[in-house]
């Protein structure tokens, strides 16, 4: 070939820039998480939990998790530019979860990001954190098929969405009407005396367990509403195991675990994938602390497969809250046009869902 042709620019290269560099901040609950993109690849994800500061109050302290996202943000930056080899000169966008979340823990990441914002003289997302739990699985699975079915579980939400479009349009299909699923896990884990949180360790130990072992119920299983409901199925773990006890009978920790697991993920699998028929979607995708369930995922993949719908769910670490689904979705907000938020946004913690992005 000649020389003079390789040498030449392609006459496009200004018409086809890079993918954007966005750096990602979520901090809506006890996780610090600073995430790095490029367009849908995933350079840099650094997460400071502050769960051990939590565990022996068995549950997330909201000033205790703000005083610590506020002593982990800068650290955790530099850490995300190390990994991801680059500098915040090289940013394109800054993108920070806006809500729904604690309110003084989504401060300190809204204000962290006005402050990169405002220094770097870059654009900034003021994102949804449901919408960023959809928009993590391009990182792994690559481009969304939309419209498509989330489902995203964990502490602090269970909400069933029709997803149309990621960057513009969630629509809430449904959700619980008390606890949410990670909460469930968190309560009972708690009364069998297993620390916090409890997810992890009631599904390690139901995996010893028999899942039939005892019937636990599955509350609005059969009516005709996507919503779910988890605060019958606690009380009745508490009731079982406090008649154990007052007869003074041994508690089989790992059948209760694996029974109310079971509960837990029948109830999910089979609204999801209901929902997804009556609405005639064919892909499903799982977020959420709870995703990272190792039951759930395998019910799920055993019902979606029986169904013909294509399940997505992402590895376990970006099931969990973290950086790098903000900055995914920041990503995809540049890449769609989208208009960035005023530099005095705030943080909304009861965030609505249709909210993509606040303007
Ligand atoms: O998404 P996430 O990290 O934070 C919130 O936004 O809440 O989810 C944390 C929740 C906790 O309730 C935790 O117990 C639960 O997710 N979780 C699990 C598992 N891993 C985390 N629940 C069930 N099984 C797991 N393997
Ligand atoms: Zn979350």
């Amino acid at each position: 070939m000649c020389s003079a042709v390789r040498d030449r620019p392609a006459p496009y290269a200004d018409a086809v820039p890079d993918p954007p560099l966005v750096l990602g901040i979520e901090t809506s609950c006890d996780e610090t998480g600073i995430g790095i993109v490029r367009g849908t690849t995933l350079l840099a994800d650094a997460v400071a939990s502050s769960v051990e500061e939590h565990a022996r109050f068995g549950g997330v302290v909201p000033e205790v998790a703000s005083r610590a996202h506020l002593e982990a943000m800068v650290p955790t930056v530099h850490r995300a530019l190390d990994t991801a080899g680059v500098t915040l000169g090289d940013l394109d966008a800054v993108a920070v979860t806006a809500g729904p979340g604690l309110a003084g823990a989504l401060l300190v990441g809204v204000a962290a990001a006005k402050a990169y914002s405002l220094a770097l003289d870059l654009p900034l997302y003021g994102v949804n954190h449901l919408a960023a739990h959809v928009a993590v699985d391009v990182l792994e699975h690559g481009p969304l098929p939309e419209p498509c079915l989330a489902m995203l579980v964990s502490g602090g939400h269970s909400s069933l969405l029709l997803v149309e479009d990621v960057t513009a349009t969630m629509s809430p299909l449904g959700a619980t009407v008390d606890d949410a699923a990670g909460e469930a896990f968190d309560k009972v884990a708690r009364l069998l005396g297993l620390g916090f949180p409890g997810g992890p360790a009631v599904d390690r130990l139901a995996k010893g367990g028999d899942r039939q072992a005892i019937s636990f119920p599955r509350s609005m299983m059969r009516d005709d509403s996507y919503d779910v409901s988890f605060s019958g199925l606690k009380t009745a773990v508490a009731r079982w195991v406090e008649a154990r006890q007052a007869a003074g009978e041994h508690v089989p920790v790992a059948d209760v675990c694996a029974s109310f697991q079971e509960a837990v993920v029948d109830v999910l699998t089979g609204k999801a994938v209901r929902a997804c028929r009556d609405q005639g979607i064919g892909t499903l995708l799982l977020g959420g602390g709870v995703a990272a369930n190792s039951r759930l995922r395998s019910l799920a993949e055993q019902r979606c497969a029986a169904a013909g719908i294509a399940l997505r769910v992402p590895r376990p670490g970006l099931c969990t809250d973290n950086g790098a689904m903000v900055a995914a979705l920041g990503a995809r907000l540049v890449a769609a046009g989208a208009a960035p938020s005023p530099l005095d946004l705030p943080a909304d913690s009861a965030m609505d869902v249709r909210v993509v992005v606040s303007a």
